[in-house]
């Protein structure tokens, strides 16, 4: 049966999700997610009601250009510096994201990138699977450098930066942050953190994550200067965006020896990493996956859906969608 609003999924979904924005609207859900040309999403994007959108779709004024349709846009991340906030709140369009259901798995996964990649398990997988464990392994061969009882370096700290930290109790260390704005004292005190300038937080950490948003501000937060403050024996992990870090100047680095490793999980240009990245044995890289885990993704996948249909008036937040990231857009959604 065909219903009122129809609704564009850029990607396949969790087929239960799927049936319950099904049972509300009509869906054109896409077999697969890619990078489309802003002409080819402005075309995806007419004719719909609303949209489910991730990190690889850029939503932005030219995007929504002339859809008077269009009143939601959904996005399936807690970051959305893919969103243009300020083009969609000027239309009336409505914009959500997907906070807290994914917290804990992706600080799970900064653990994972820290581990790996102070510890060398890609490397030496990588030399295992190529057949070259014969013997004659020297007992200073594959050293790593320790986590535990280490000074954990965190640059950003908001949800998932306070999850990383907690975290780092049971490896008894010693936790410093700097975040744009102090965390209230009572939080620091739960999370064992302490504030510090970012001088003395690329000076003091033997290990650094990288949880900030991406934007203008933290363009390149991480570029050679900062590198160069930074301990040799350190890790840095990135789950934050691609961008934050300059990955060529990473790349340099890593190769230098001027730091021990690194963990990242988000690239600049991504889908595409820099060549000299791939090239380095210290380097653990992975595709964005830091908040895939099989829950959390249909959580993330589900809260999408019931931010859409809020927006798009239904169910019993009809009007308020549950993480609505511009309550100023109000006006278009649910006339
Ligand atoms: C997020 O939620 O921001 C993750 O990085 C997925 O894009």
């Amino acid at each position: 049966m065909s219903k009122q609003q129809r609704v564009w999924v850029s990607r396949p979904l969790f087929p239960e999700v799927l049936a319950t924005l099904a049972q509300h609207v009509d869906l054109c859900v896409e077999t697969k997610e890619s990078k489309r040309t802003p002409e080819q999403l402005h075309a995806k994007l007419a004719d719909v009601d609303g949209a489910i959108v991730g990190l690889s779709d850029r939503i932005d004024a030219a995007a929504i250009a002339g859809h008077h349709r269009l009143r939601a846009v959904a996005n399936l991340g807690v970051g959305y510096n893919n969103l243009d906030l300020a083009a969609l709140t000027a239309a009336g369009i409505i914009a959500t994201n997907t906070p807290d259901v994914l917290t804990q798995t992706t600080a799970d996964y900064a653990w994972a990138l820290l581990l790996a990649a102070a510890r060398r398990v890609s490397s030496a997988e990588r030399w295992l699977r190529a057949g070259r464990w014969r013997g004659g392994m020297r007992f200073d061969d594959w050293l790593g450098v320790d986590v535990h009882g280490k000074t954990l370096g965190i640059l950003g700290m908001g949800r998932i930066g306070q999850a990383v930290a907690r975290r780092a109790s049971g490896f008894d260390m010693r936790v410093i942050y700097h975040n744009r704005s102090r965390l209230p004292e009572a939080v620091e005190r739960d999370c064992r953190a302490t504030w510090v300038d970012k001088t003395a937080l690329l000076q003091q950490a033997d290990h650094l994550v990288l949880v900030l948003p991406y934007g203008a501000q933290s363009h390149h937060a991480i570029g050679a200067a900062e590198l160069d403050m930074m301990k040799r024996t350190a890790v840095l992990v990135n789950i934050a965006r691609g961008g934050i870090v300059d990955d060529a100047a990473l790349a340099v680095a890593l190769r230098d020896g001027r730091l021990a490793a690194a963990g990242l999980d988000v690239f600049e240009g991504e889908p595409a990493v820099n060549p000299a990245l791939r090239e380095l044995d210290n380097a653990v890289l992975s595709p964005h996956i830091a908040s895939a885990s099989a829950d959390t993704r249909r959580a993330m996948a589900q809260l999408a859906a019931d931010n859409l249909l809020a927006a798009l008036g239904f169910g019993p937040q009809a009007g308020h969608p549950p993480s609505w990231l511009n309550p100023e857009a109000r006006g278009r959604a649910c006339r």
